[in-house]
């Protein structure tokens, strides 16, 4: 068995689009479910036109040969932010705690690192203790929280906003 990260563009719509449907129809929890389901044009603005691209990152994980989950950093655009950007991730339930999400977060962090990115931002709900537990084990700090902005199934959330600083010297 064997884990490759790849990145990955355009060219490989096909296979990042058909990933994000098949993980979207799960309807896990701790994620919007997205009832209107995931279209082409949507998955588009994950991929960077071509791996050289320095304002975004779409990284895929392949166990053997299968696509176990996908990783999507963009870059923020305005002059003052662009030091820093954010992203999401998801893999494939039947591949969880086999190091795969580690993985992905360490290769996101030697690209930013690499273009110049010296902090990485993301949001993430209160109820989705796998993630927050996996970004705290990376060393991601809690930076604050959007009270009650997501209700699922009458039960009410907060976005939890985490962050963390690369590289530098920021004591
Ligand atoms: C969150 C997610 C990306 C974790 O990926 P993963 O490949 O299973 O993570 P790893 O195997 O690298 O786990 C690393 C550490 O994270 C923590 N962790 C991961 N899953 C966990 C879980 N279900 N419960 C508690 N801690 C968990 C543990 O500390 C783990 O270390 P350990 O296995 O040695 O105990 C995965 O569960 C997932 O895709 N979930 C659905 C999508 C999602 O929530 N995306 C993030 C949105 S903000």
């Amino acid at each position: 068995m064997t884990l490759t990260i790849q990145q990955a563009d355009l060219s490989d719509i096909d296979i990042v689009h058909e990933f994000f449907n098949s993980f979207f129809r799960l309807k896990l929890e701790g994620l919007s479910f997205r009832p209107d389901g995931m279209t082409v044009d949507k998955t588009r603005t994950y991929l960077p036109n071509t791996i050289t691209d320095s304002n975004k990152l779409c990284l895929t994980a392949h166990w053997d040969l299968e696509v176990a989950g996908v990783l999507s950093f963009t870059r923020y655009k305005k002059f003052e932010y662009r030091h820093c950007g954010d992203f999401g991730m998801a893999i494939m339930p039947e591949f969880w705690r086999r190091g795969i999400g580690s993985q992905l977060l360490l290769t996101m962090e030697k690209w930013c690192l690499a273009n110049d990115i010296t902090k990485i931002e993301l949001a993430a709900w209160s109820n989705n203790i796998a993630a927050i537990n996996l970004y705290e084990s990376f060393g991601f700090q809690h930076e604050g929280k959007r009270v009650g902005s997501i209700i699922r199934d009458e039960k009410t959330m907060d976005l939890i906003l985490m962050g963390k600083q690369i590289g530098g010297d920021f004591s």
